[in-house]
């Protein structure tokens, strides 16, 4: 069997991805850790902010060395920028010998055989309006992971200004249920106790589908999954969270308590710019609401310093937004410009030390009210999933409560894969230190 390094940048969709390239390639290549012995190397980009672009182009730009040296080695660009880019990725790194867009990384099979017959360089990034995704059944023997995800949805309509998605990803489409429940049933089968629904606005799931089930209903459907222990999905979109939804979150046992509502800026002249469609009060109404009906519920966010025009005082709105909702968790990033993302073309970018001072502000306030939350679980029970050995050390067990706090313990041998109770004594900076109290499978 002949080798295949793949590494993966991005999203959660990639991640996803990427496992169905190595199970469409599993009867020709085993996966390799080392990319020198690769004989086939992927790199599964992603375009949504400018790091992550550059981290891509570091990685592919050192590959050419081992091309000269190896040129039988084959190397494939796929995922968000082999679709922004094109064939421009050959001018700047001519060793590449395969470029494929997300909606091609499906046909991989077929365009290596190309590349193996001496045909190169092949460059697939065509988009079709109503792209369906082939279902294929990962391969998870051996490997027995606890977790996975599960796409129910592709591609993005909402256009915000800043982000490329929309056009790297195409229109949004959504899988049909059978084929989500076949696929959750096929992942319980190899002994899979919790499901990631993936979407880049799961709230929308089934709205342009006739006959669809609302994403609520699509919820309760996988929640009751026999073996299935939990679910989570994300991203959901604030201005499309409904009280459905809001109510199958509170009374739906496997649902996961954790709701990642990506908020932006608080405030209301940026989110505008940012086409964003909601104010600052009516996502205050959703926390609100929410918080009213399932009173457990963590919510984490994604916020953007730095968007053109965004002055002292628009910034200051997003750190008292951040005061107020108590996110247990947040993603922040400075703005960049992307590619056919509108924003690109919008006037008073902001000077790059002041995104960071601002990015720098965000990260303390929100390292105190993570600190906070943490400290308040010391002393309770907390239910966990347990994945398997601390990567940071291997004598303590991780894994995750409801919520998605990150809970690292000591207890016995065996517990990866059983739902276990841990009394937390202590807190890290980003996870919870406890020690195991007992067994508590469903
Ligand atoms: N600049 C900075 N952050 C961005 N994001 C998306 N596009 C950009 C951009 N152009 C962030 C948003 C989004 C997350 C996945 O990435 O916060 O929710
Ligand atoms: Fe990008 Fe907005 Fe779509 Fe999210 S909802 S993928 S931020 S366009």
């Amino acid at each position: 069997m002949k080798k295949v390094f793949i590494r993966t940048f991005g999203c959660q969709m990639n991640e996803y991805d990427s496992e169905r390239i190595l199970t469409l390639l599993k009867d020709q290549y085993v996966s390799c850790p080392e990319l020198n012995e690769a004989d086939l190397i992927i790199v599964n980009t992603c375009s949504v902010r400018e790091k992550a672009e550059q981290k891509v182009y570091s990685l592919v730009g050192r590959l050419k060395h081992l091309k000269r040296r190896r040129p039988e080695v084959i190397i494939a660009v796929v995922g968000c920028v082999a679709q922004q880019e094109g064939e421009r990725i050959l001018k700047r790194l001519p060793h590449v010998d395969l470029v494929l867009g997300p909606q091609a990384v499906y046909r991989f099979p077929e365009h290596l055989a190309k590349v193996l017959a001496g045909e190169r360089p092949i460059v697939d990034v065509t988009m079709v309006k109503n792209f369906r995704q082939p279902l294929i059944f990962p391969e998870l023997d051996g490997t027995r992971p606890v977790k996975a995800f599960v796409t129910i949805m592709q591609g993005c309509d909402n256009f915000c200004s800043y982000c490329v998605v929309p056009y790297t990803r195409g229109r949004e489409i959504s899988r049909p249920p059978e084929e989500i429940l076949a696929e959750v049933e096929h992942l319980v089968r190899c002994g899979v106790r919790e499901v990631t629904l993936l979407g880049q606005n799961v709230n929308s799931y089934g709205r342009k589908e006739k006959g669809f089930p609302t994403f609520a209903e699509l919820l309760r459907e996988v929640a009751s999954i026999p073996g299935l222990w939990r679910v989570r999905f994300t991203t959901s979109h604030p201005k499309d969270l409904t009280e459905e939804l809001m109510r199958c979150l509170a009374e739906e046992p496997k649902v996961c308590k954790h709701l990642h509502l990506p908020v932006q800026s608080g405030s209301d002249r940026i989110l505008k710019r940012m086409n964003r469609r909601y104010t600052r009060a009516e996502y205050l109404n959703k926390v609100a609401k929410l918080r009213t009906l399932c009173p457990e519920i963590a919510l984490t966010t994604d916020v953007i310093v730095g968007f053109p025009g965004e002055t002292e005082e628009d910034f200051k709105a997003t750190l008292s937004l951040l005061e107020e909702v108590r996110y247990a968790e947040i993603f922040s990033f400075k703005y960049s410009d992307r590619p056919l993302a509108r924003s690109r073309l919008f006037k008073e970018k902001i000077p790059e030390e002041i995104k960071a001072q601002r990015l720098a502000k965000v990260h303390e306030l929100q390292a105190r009210i993570t600190r906070e939350i943490n400290e308040s679980f010391i002393g309770k029970e907390v239910e966990v999933l347990v994945e398997g050995r601390s990567p940071g050390n291997p004598l303590l067990w991780t894994g995750r409560t409801t919520t998605n706090h990150v809970v690292n313990f000591e207890g016995p041998e065996g517990l990866k894969g059983l739902l276990v109770c841990v009394l937390i004594e202590d807190t890290g900076q980003h996870s919870l230190r406890g020690r195991f109290k007992e067994i508590v499978n469903p």
